[in-house]
């Protein structure tokens, strides 16, 4: 019996019948090759994430039109050349019991011309607000045309075995710009009121059905809040999931955003969880056919809740399915504590701007097949030195192939810098991952021992046949005039000696640590100062959080000082330097935060080299940057020995 009858209720939509209420959410992978294709490794991408327990998966966007390519992590569906391929990944899913749907794509004035060769269309000439590419109007038979090439691509997924097509009516793309009264400013039959815009859509819908049978699930997935000025709203939106329920949709899946919202759309630890929940359940209220919710839904309790509360019929999950393929199965077992969360960081939409997928905490993401872990033949005696993510991630994985495993930790408890990492505001994803982190070290044979400083000496004694270091960077105060002796504190220090801080805070170095370490301070009623030498504050954090951690600072009312170095520290006061300004001082401060810099920490390597036969320095000790390499190389040292 599980904790969550409603998540695993079965469901249908049309001829898909589905196991549960979870979807899994359409997400670009770039693991296609450069010219469209499905890859073992896109396959085995999916596959595992099918194994996993979910209801049904969407693949990512594809392709109905070249032109419709935003660049070439784009799958493709505009030829009949790509359906055995495409038919090869609906085969491995069915093999495994799992259910598929693709999603249809154009990404019309968003493609990227640079790439497709031929330029980027639109219902009008108005520029991408990301690219600022001024795009072609189509002409009303080029837009019967890409009508065409949906239904011929919806036509291919039914040949090659999907069990239906979502179309991408959402988040900026072609569909979505012909619905939104920002984007589509054409006064003929595809412009104008409400049905109007809708046409497109419409016309989509109604020529995918005379190519489909009637009970083929065709779902719309559309923003029914663009989240701009004025773009789409929800109530206009209503009318459109009514329009598209009368051409002949099977559901509506509810997203959000464009492109100049786009900060909003994959909502990253800033923004609430459950934070599109309202949109779906407006559609709900005007539409007979089922309803899909998307958007930080992460939290078991919370997806219940929806499905509960009628709010929607399928709760669909993206990131977390990346983190983590299994979280379906382990939610339906009560497995909570197992799940591998997702930090909702973002570094997995920034990675596919330009090369394949990558997570954070899941570095099998692509290289799938590697997570079912092969034991060794040859157990090792293994010390890890250093309890933080790169320490544990190798532990676990080297535990998991039946090393024996050892590792000690100088502090009293593990974690490392990622302590740090989750205690600024909205970054409890971080304690979460942490604890399962910990919880995993816990449930494998590990031996841990805390308060244990390792040494040349006690190294020697123990006698490894392999030493991993994870010891962490080591941390450098910048040179700054008025700094020298033990009194500065740094930004760790800040963190852990909240109490000691003044009022009136200057933060010296306002890349990711100094940003948030100000939005911590700024949270609890402190005045504060960021001083950065760069142009942009947020440096070493992805793009969604830098936006958002900035936009809090500012409406705080926090002073923000880019392009000035400091190169002076007093008691109460600091000394910038701007260039063709004369120097500046600034006082009246109670506290001064200086930054660290994390450098490599190789002395211990070079020390063991004269007597262990195998030692690997990993994460930060090797150089300093962030806990995506630390557990990716802690994983790959785990594979490895
Ligand atoms: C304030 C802050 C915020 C951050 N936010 C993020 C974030 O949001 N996302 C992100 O990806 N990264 C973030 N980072 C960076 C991330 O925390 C680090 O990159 C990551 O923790 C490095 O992992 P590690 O295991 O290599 O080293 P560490 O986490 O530094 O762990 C090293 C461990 O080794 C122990 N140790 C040291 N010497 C010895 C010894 N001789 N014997 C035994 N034990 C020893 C230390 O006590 C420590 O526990 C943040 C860092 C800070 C400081
Ligand atoms: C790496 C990545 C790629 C994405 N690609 C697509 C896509 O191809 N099509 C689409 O409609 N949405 C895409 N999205 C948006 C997701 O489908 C989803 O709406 C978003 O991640 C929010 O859901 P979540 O909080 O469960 O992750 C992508 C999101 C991510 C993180
Ligand atoms: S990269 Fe970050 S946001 Fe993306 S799936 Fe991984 S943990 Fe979640």
């Amino acid at each position: 019996m599980t904790a969550f009858p409603n998540l695993f209720s079965p469901f249908r939509i049309g001829s898909l019948s589905i196991k549960n209420r979870i979807v899994m959410s359409p997400m670009e992978t770039h693991l296609c090759n450069a010219e469209g294709f499905v890859t073992k490794e896109l396959i085995s991408y999916y596959k595992e994430r099918s194994l996993g327990g979910v209801g049904y998966i969407t693949v990512e966007n594809t392709a109905v039109d070249p032109a419709g390519r935003v660049n070439d992590g784009m799958m493709c569906v505009h030829d009949d050349k790509y359906i055995p391929d495409l038919k090869k990944l609906a085969d491995a899913i069915h093999a495994g019991g799992g259910k598929i749907v693709l999603q249809l794509s154009h990404a019309g004035r968003e493609a990227l011309p640079y790439f497709t060769g031929t330029g980027t269309v639109a219902p009008s000439a108005i520029p991408s607000p990301l690219t600022k590419e001024m795009p072609k109007e189509l002409t009303s038979d080029e837009v019967k045309a890409i009508v065409n090439s949906f239904a011929c691509g919806a036509e291919r997924a039914l040949k090659a075995g999907f069990d239906g097509v979502e179309i991408h009516m959402a988040h900026g793309y072609l569909v979505n710009q012909f619905f939104s009264p920002e984007s589509n400013t054409r006064t003929d039959d595809y412009g104008g009121d409400t049905s109007r815009r809708a046409r497109f859509g419409k016309e989509i819908v109604e020529s995918i059905r005379k190519k489909v049978p009637d009970d083929y699930p065709v779902i719309c997935r559309i923003s029914a809040d663009e989240y701009t000025e004025t773009g789409l709203k929800l109530e206009e939106s209503k009318e459109i999931a009514k329009i598209l329920e009368k051409a002949g949709a099977s559901a509506i899946h509810a997203s959000a955003c464009n492109y100049a919202s786009a900060f909003f759309n994959i909502p990253c630890y800033y923004l609430e969880e459950g934070c599109f929940v309202h949109l779906a359940e407006g559609i709900k209220k005007v539409v007979k056919i089922p309803v899909l919710s998307v958007g930080r839904i992460h939290d078991p309790a919370m997806a219940e809740k929806v499905l509960r509360e009628n709010k929607a019929d399928l709760i669909v999950l993206g990131r977390p399915l990346i983190a983590d393929p299994y979280l379906p199965n382990k939610v339906k077992e009560g497995k909570l504590a197992d799940i591998q969360v997702c930090l909702s960081c973002n570094r997995c939409i920034e990675s596919i701007s330009d090369k394949k997928l990558i997570c954070t905490v899941n570095p099998y993401v692509g290289k799938d097949e590697l997570f079912h872990l092969q034991k060794t033949v040859k157990p090792k005696k293994v010390l890890i030195i250093g309890g933080g993510p790169a320490g544990m991630s190798a532990a676990i994985t080297l535990s998991g192939r039946g090393h024996n495993v050892s590792l000690w930790e100088k502090k009293g408890e593990l974690g490392g810098n990622l302590r740090y990492a989750a205690m600024p505001p909205k970054k409890e994803p971080v304690g979460k991952f942490l604890r399962y982190l910990l919880k995993q070290t816990e449930k494998k044979s590990i031996s841990v021992s805390l308060n244990k400083e390792a040494t040349e000496n006690n190294i020697k004694q123990f006698a490894a046949d392999a030493v991993v270091l994870a010891h962490g960077a080591k941390d450098v105060p910048v040179e700054i005039k008025g700094t020298e002796g033990d009194g500065v504190l740094n930004v760790k220090r800040a963190f852990s000696s909240i109490e000691t801080i003044g009022n009136n805070v200057a933060i010296v170095g306002g890349a990711a640590e100094g940003c948030e370490l100000a939005d911590y301070l700024s949270s609890q009623g402190k005045k504060v100062s960021v001083i950065e030498m760069r142009r942009v504050l947020g440096l070493g954090l992805v793009a969604h959080p830098r936006f958002h951690v900035c936009e809090r600072l500012r409406k705080r009312g926090a002073t923000l000082i880019i392009n000035a170095k400091v190169t002076e520290v007093g008691r109460d006061y600091i000394i910038i330097s701007r260039r063709k300004m004369p120097d500046e001082k600034l006082e009246g401060f109670d506290t001064i935060v200086i930054p660290t810099l994390h450098q490599p920490n190789t002395e211990l390597e070079s020390q063991l080299k004269t007597f262990v036969p195998e030692v690997y320095t990993i994460g930060d000790a090797k150089e300093g940057r962030t806990a995506l390499e630390a557990i990716a190389e802690g994983v790959e040292i785990g594979l490895k020995i």
